[in-house]
This record gives C-alpha cells, structure tokens and sequence, in this order.
C-alpha cells in the first residue's frame, strides 16, 4: 500500500492541536514553537500543551450552550488534566469545575476556582473529604450511594453552615459504544443509583434539613463518538421528578487517529439541550462536565528514541511509556506518532513505539509507519493532553514529565519533571 507522506496523513488532521504546522524544514511546531527545539529546552519526555487549543474549546462549550439554553454551566471534569497551570486557565475562562476528590478539590482551589462553582463527585468520598468539601464551600456534592447521603448528612449536621446543595447520581441503563473500562451508564455500574434506588434517595434528600435537592446527575461514560446514548439516558431519566438542575456529565470523544470523527461540540450540546428539552421540559438549568474534550487535543507527547532493534517486529524504544500514557495499556487505546524533523518523509515500514518500562504491555503505538526511525530522533505522540498527566506514574522509578504550555511561539514550565529527590521526598 502506497502511504501518503506523514505531513499530508497526519499534520494538517484534526488529531494535532489547534494552529499546528510543519515548517518549511518539515519540523512540526506546536504554538508556534518548533517541537524539536521544545525537546532540546526541555528534554523529554514532555508534555506540551497548546494553551490557545484549550482556550478555543472552552469558547466553543460555552458558545453552544449560550446559544440554545439561557441557564447553564461548563463544568470542567479535572480529573482529564489536574495541574494548577490547567486549573487556572480553564478558571480564567470563566466556567465551573468538578473534581473528583479532596486532592482535585486542593488543585482547583489552588488554581483560583470559586468554590461556589466545584462539584465534588465521588462513589467512596471519605468523612474527612466531605469535611474539607464543606469547609471551603463547595457548591455541590453529587452523592453516590446511601451511605454517602448519610454521612454528608452527618457531616452538614456537624458543622452547621447549613444546609448542603446536592444532586443524586442516577445509573440509567444505557450503554454507550466505549471501552468497558470507562461505561459508567449500565446498570452494573460502581457509580450511582439505578432508577428505583434514586427515587428512595430523592425522597430521602427531600426529607433532610440538611440537604438542599437541586437536582439530578448522570454520567454515562466517557470517549463515546456516538450521540444517541446521551439523550437515551435523558429519556431514561426523565420521570424521575421535577427538578431545577440536570448534571449530564461528560463523554464527547476526540480523535486520537485521523480515521476517527467525533462529534463537533456543537452537536454534542445540542443533543444534550435538546434531550432535556424533549424528555424534561423547557427552562432547566443544564450542567455539562467535558473533561477529554476540552484539553485532549491541546497535549502532544516528546519522546526521545533510544533504541532499535528487529526481531519478528521492529521495536522502536523510547525514553517513556506507561508512566506518562497508560492509556494504550488499560484501554488498547491506539495512538500516532511522528518524527518531529521529518514530517514530510514519505512514510517507513511498520514498526512498534515501545517504553522503556519492564513489562510487554508497555507499548505506546501498536503499529507506527515512522520515515526510516534512527536512535535520537525526537518522537511525538499527538492527543495526550487528557488522561496522559493525570494517570502518569513512576513505575520503575521514572521520573515524570514536565508540562510544558506554548502560545504564540513563548514556551513555560508550569510542571517541572519529577527528580530523584521528588521520589524519595516521602520515604521515612
Ligand atoms: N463527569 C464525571 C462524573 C466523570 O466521571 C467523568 C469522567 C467526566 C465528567 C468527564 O468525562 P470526559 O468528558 O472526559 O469523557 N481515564 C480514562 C477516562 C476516565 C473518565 C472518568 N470519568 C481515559 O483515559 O480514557
């Protein structure tokens, strides 16, 4: 098969960040920075983000909200990238945030956002958390369980600053077309109450002093390219009262390859505002949790090659792996990749991008088509910017990578890499 070369297949797709180019030299540059000289700076593995990416696709959320529905929240889901730097642009684009335990609640704080405006979620929050989600005046907890409504009861009637905005997760039995990993929807499901443990919940938060009902929640599952589960689920849950608020959740997919086509995100709202409208009624307040689909696209991965070598594949390994993306691991999630000098090479053999990690499954890219991969070549992964630095790890004592923000051809460390000292910081 005659493969187009890797600028043509890859650089111009939508998989790389907003404003990506390859430059007369066949370099990529992401924020108007050149990648190679990105990895030279900093060294690698790096995480580089976009920052302008990220912006757009804030703008674009809150745009398609504003122009179909007078009462709603962008609610940014931490959990896709939780560092200060990330907390505090999204807060500065002026939209609400949810974290999923008292560590993201720390982060988002740290990174200016109004406590009013978090959502603590959360299928096993402790009392200690609840305790801190109160302290600092959270705006909503989302409870998960009885036992959960019990003990936030408990805690509110300790502390008494009054009563505690809720909502309650409903589980509503449908399933979207994702990885079973990350299907939250279907009735098997750790997260929320099914339909019938929901009304005795609703019932119960009604009848508590110390709990103010506000609404309901769901979320079904996240990287779904698909959008008639999600209003599925808004029928699903549609006559289980009337309430002010509807939490939808996340869930719009990206592209991670160029053969995948999400949704725009303007469909994505549409079909939610339109659920509620249809299902529920007019004059709701709508809540949306985008994670992946505001930072994903923002993040590319730098890595450095360090060895080659062919057995019945050849085994392209870099200087990372399932430290900084455990993605292709826990998901089978597949990736591309590109030599960051080379992006108008005519396209090589297959090769495999593996890490530097001591187990098999730490491949990053199953089947890459390099141009003729040599040993220091700059390696980048593009769509790591959700769930790459939030799930990376030392595994084999490695050390982190830095997040590095560019904007109009300016980088910034807004996350140093991690140093040996860091790993022994807590060792007693
Ligand atoms: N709201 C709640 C309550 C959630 O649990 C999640 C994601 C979201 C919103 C955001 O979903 P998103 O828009 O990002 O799809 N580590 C996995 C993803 C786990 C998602 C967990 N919850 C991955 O790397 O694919």
């Amino acid at each position: 098969m005659i493969r187009p070369p890797m600028a043509l297949a890859n650089q111009l797709s939508h998989v790389w960040p907003l404003g990506s180019t390859v430059d007369d030299r066949g370099r990529l540059t992401l924020g108007g920075c050149d990648a190679v000289e990105l990895a030279r700076e900093f060294g690698t593995p790096a995480y580089v983000v976009v920052v302008d990416d990220i912006r757009t696709r804030a703008r674009a959320f809150v745009e398609a909200f504003r122009a179909r529905t007078e009462d709603f929240e962008v609610s940014f889901a931490s959990k896709a990238f939780p560092c200060t730097a990330v907390y505090r642009l999204l807060a500065s684009e002026g939209i609400g945030c949810d974290v999923a335990g008292g560590g993201e609640l720390a982060l988002a704080l740290r990174g200016g956002f109004d406590p009013a405006r978090i959502t603590l979620h959360g299928n096993a929050k402790s009392e200690d958390e609840l305790r801190f989600a109160r302290d600092c005046g959270v705006g909503a907890v989302v409870l998960d369980s009885l036992h959960d409504l019990q003990r936030l009861e408990q805690t509110v009637a300790e502390d008494g600053r009054g009563a505690q905005t809720v909502l309650i997760r409903v589980t509503p039995d449908v399933r979207g077309d994702t990885h079973a990993g990350i299907s939250t929807g279907q009735a098997d499901s750790k997260f929320g109450f099914g339909p019938d443990a929901a009304r005795e919940a609703i019932a119960l938060a009604q009848a508590s002093p110390h709990l103010d009902l506000d609404g309901l929640h769901m979320h079904i599952g996240s990287q779904l390219l698909d959008l008639q589960p999600f209003r599925d689920a808004v029928a699903a849950i549609a006559d289980l009262g009337d309430f002010r608020t509807y939490n939808l959740g996340g869930g719009l997919g990206v592209a991670y390859t160029a053969d995948q086509h999400p949704p725009s995100i303007e469909d994505y709202v549409e079909a939610k505002v339109g659920a509620v409208e249809e299902s529920i009624g007019p004059g709701k307040r709508i809540v949306d949790e985008p994670g992946r689909a505001l930072v994903a696209n923002a993040g590319v991965t730098l890595y450095t090659v360090e060895t080659i070598k062919q057995n019945v594949s050849t085994w392209v390994a870099v200087d990372g792996g399932m430290s900084d993306n455990l993605r292709p691991m826990l998901y089978g999630a597949r990736y591309e990749a590109v030599v960051a000098d080379r992006m108008s090479a005519p396209a090589g053999a297959p090769c495999r991008i593996t890490g530097k990690h001591c187990e098999s499954s730490d491949v990053i890219v199953a089947e890459a088509h390099l141009p003729d991969p040599r040993r220091g070549d700059i390696i980048a992964t593009p769509v790591t910017g959700a769930y790459g630095h939030a799930m990376a790890n030392t595994y084999n004592g490695a050390l982190r990578p830095p997040v590095v923000f560019v904007q109009d051809g300016d980088a910034t460390v807004v996350v140093r890499r991690e140093t040996y000292e860091d790993l022994t910081a807590r060792d007693v």
